[in-house]
């Protein structure tokens, strides 16, 4: 054993790392190559970083204390320790990290196929005493034979040219985009012209492999976004990189690592050479943008909000090293606002609000941290983003999770009996947004709580006083006892987790109401709903409507519409036009600062109304 280095077993993992006294046992992790959830970043405050550990380690932090009722029975906070002796861990089943489901569209459209590249099959004459015409004119003459007209698009190339054009036998496929000549490629190569589409969300990333002739879709592939070890939610990822000197380079190495990761596995899967991957489009909120590009968030985050910059970006693959081809095209998608992203704008584009000119009036959410809303009618379109908190994601939820293995999706009350729809199966082990959304629906059903969110105690109904509790002078329902739950912790939603969910849809009902009050509407005019994003695939939209989340509306159709914004990612890479649509998008739709007006705390109050 190396001298002065004490060992660190996990045994769930069948692993033993040696690590010097002091070090934090968050960077042993690490390490060791052991993913758990940091949620607020390592900072003590989500108390969501759950460990058992065994052996010499540092006292309990005042956080650790403050949050951790169960101190006594071994649970720690793996943020809070420092190794200082042999010890063993064991993680808690919430505190894993475990990959979400990746989410594609649920639209289906048909997309016209008018991609940038073009290929072009090329025999050269070869050079003689009578023809001592340069290389690249050569290639530029021969297309020009064909009709196109394209100049060289970097040094790179014209150094490229000479000894590649003989090497080919003179016989070889040149690669055009936007008049623009930027590979050559030996023999014929039609056919082969590859892009990919991506949405690179604050939870995860998600890659699609589009051929850009035929349009179909090859292959799909997504990652858990790991700058998640720096903080669950945006904000705490931009106070990282305000707080850490390297923190931006960090975020952005990851990011960047985690695509070229997709694009390695989808190349496999279908069989496709990455320099045959000529464009990568991007859609993401307007913080995960900043960070793709190197670019410091801070105006983000602070008063006035402001982003560095909001139209498309277009650049070389190699400008950001992705693992495309490396004189390929980067299509960044164009911002709206601070926190209303390419995402959005993806959104609006792959479901038609901008082009399509009726008198439908139609609602289009996406929730997630922040819920951006989008009100659309006859080409018009007025957006808002509404702090909706984390609530819908599982954070600050005392048994919230992401909707991932283990997490109730789903809660029926039945005479007394409480049954749990679990994603994946088994035991919960604790509960997602579209749980926590139905279990509060179930819960106003049966008058365990009332319209101010109060739970009754005891329940106006009997059949409910083994669920309904007290602890600690609070009220609770108990969704799972021990014995039900994986873990052997009980799954209580307590009162507070009901106030979070009540600040998160008063904001999104809030939001809704003030955009239709600039349209000078009634919500009673909604013909249609569209539900986006990975909480709007899951939630039940009568459980929605019925704590008053979204209008309760009798003839508009709720739809879901999956991950739209990757939809938006592909029709950019396949259409010239779709990509022109999406800059004329977000230089027109009308943005709502929620935050500068003085009527949003009153509809907030009136939001947080359950059953309203
Ligand atoms: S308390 Fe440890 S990550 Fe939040």
């Amino acid at each position: 054993m190396e001298s002065g280095k004490v060992k660190l077993h996990f045994p769930g993992w069948q692993k033993t790392i040696l690590v010097t006294p002091g070090t934090s046992l968050e960077e042993a992790l690490e390490r060791a190559e052991i993913q758990i959830r940091f949620p607020c970043g390592g900072k003590g405050i989500c108390g969501k970083c759950r460990i058992k550990i065994k052996g010499k380690v540092s006292a309990p932090s005042p956080a650790e204390q403050k949050h951790l009722c169960h101190l006594e029975q071994g649970w720690r906070l793996a943020c809070q320790i420092l190794i200082e002796g042999e010890c063993r861990v064991q993680v808690h089943p919430l505190s894993l990290v475990s990959f979400p489901k990746i989410l594609t569209s649920r639209i289906s459209r048909t997309i016209t196929t008018n991609p940038r590249i073009h290929k072009v099959h090329l025999s050269l004459p070869g050079p003689t005493l009578e023809d001592q015409v340069d290389d690249l004119s050569r290639v530029e003459r021969s297309l020009g034979e064909q009709g196109i007209s394209a100049l060289a698009s970097d040094l790179e190339l014209i150094r490229k040219i000479p000894l590649f054009i003989r090497k080919a036998d003179l016989r070889l496929t040149a690669v055009v985009s936007n008049g623009k000549l930027f590979e050559v490629e030996g023999g014929d190569t039609r056919g082969n012209s590859f892009g990919v589409a991506f949405d690179v969300g604050t939870t995860s990333i998600v890659g699609i492999l589009v051929d850009l002739d035929t349009g179909q879709e090859l292959a799909a592939n997504g990652v858990l976004n790991p700058q998640i070890s720096h903080g669950e939610d945006i904000v705490t990822r931009v106070s990282f990189v305000q707080s850490h000197p390297n923190g931006l380079k960090i975020l952005q190495k990851e990011v960047i690592q985690a695509i070229n990761q997709i694009i390695k596995s989808l190349s496999g899967k279908a069989k496709v050479k990455t320099d045959n991957i000529y464009e990568a489009t991007f859609v993401g909120n307007t913080v995960m943008h900043h960070f793709l590009l190197g670019i410091n968030p801070l105006n983000l985050a602070i008063y006035p909000y402001v982003p560095a910059i909001e139209k498309a970006v277009r650049l070389k693959a190699s400008e950001l090293g992705i693992a495309i081809n490396q004189r390929g095209g980067l299509l960044i998608f164009p911002n709206v606002a601070a926190f209303v992203g390419g995402d959005t704008v993806g959104v609006i584009l792959a479901t038609s609000l901008f082009t399509r000119r009726d008198k439908k009036l139609r609602l289009a959410v996406d929730i997630g941290t922040n819920g951006e809303i989008i009100l659309a009618q006859d080409g018009r379109i007025v957006c808002a983003s509404s702090a909706a908190g984390p609530a819908f994601e599982g954070a600050r939820i005392s048994r919230g999770m992401r909707a991932e293995k283990g997490a109730i999706e789903r809660v029926r009350l039945r005479e007394g009996r409480v049954e749990v729809g679990v994603i994946a199966g088994g035991r919960p082990r604790g509960v997602c947004g579209s749980g926590l959304v139905d279990a509060v629906s179930e819960l106003f059903r049966e008058k365990i709580i009332d319209s101010s969110g109060r739970i009754l105690f005891p329940p106006v109904k009997k059949i409910w006083n083994r669920r309904v509790i007290k602890r600690e002078g609070s009220s609770g329902f108990l969704l799972a006892s021990e014995n039900e739950s994986a873990g052997g912790f009980p799954i209580i939603l307590t009162q507070n987790d009901i106030r979070e969910l009540q600040l998160g849809k008063g904001a999104i009902r809030a939001g809704i109401q003030i955009l239709l009050g600039k349209l000078g509407l009634q919500e009673e005019r909604v013909d249609e709903v569209l539900l986006a994003g990975a909480f709007g695939s899951e939630i039940d939209p009568r459980s929605a409507q019925n704590i008053g989340l979204l209008p309760a509306l009798s003839g508009a159709k709720v739809r879901s519409v999956g991950n739209a914004a990757s939809l938006g990612a592909i029709m950019a890479l396949l259409s010239q036009e779709s990509w022109q649509e999406a800059q004329e998008i977000s230089r027109n739709v009308e943005y709502v600062e929620l935050a500068a007006l003085s009527n949003f705390q009153s509809a907030l109050a009136e939001g947080m109304r359950i059953g309203v």
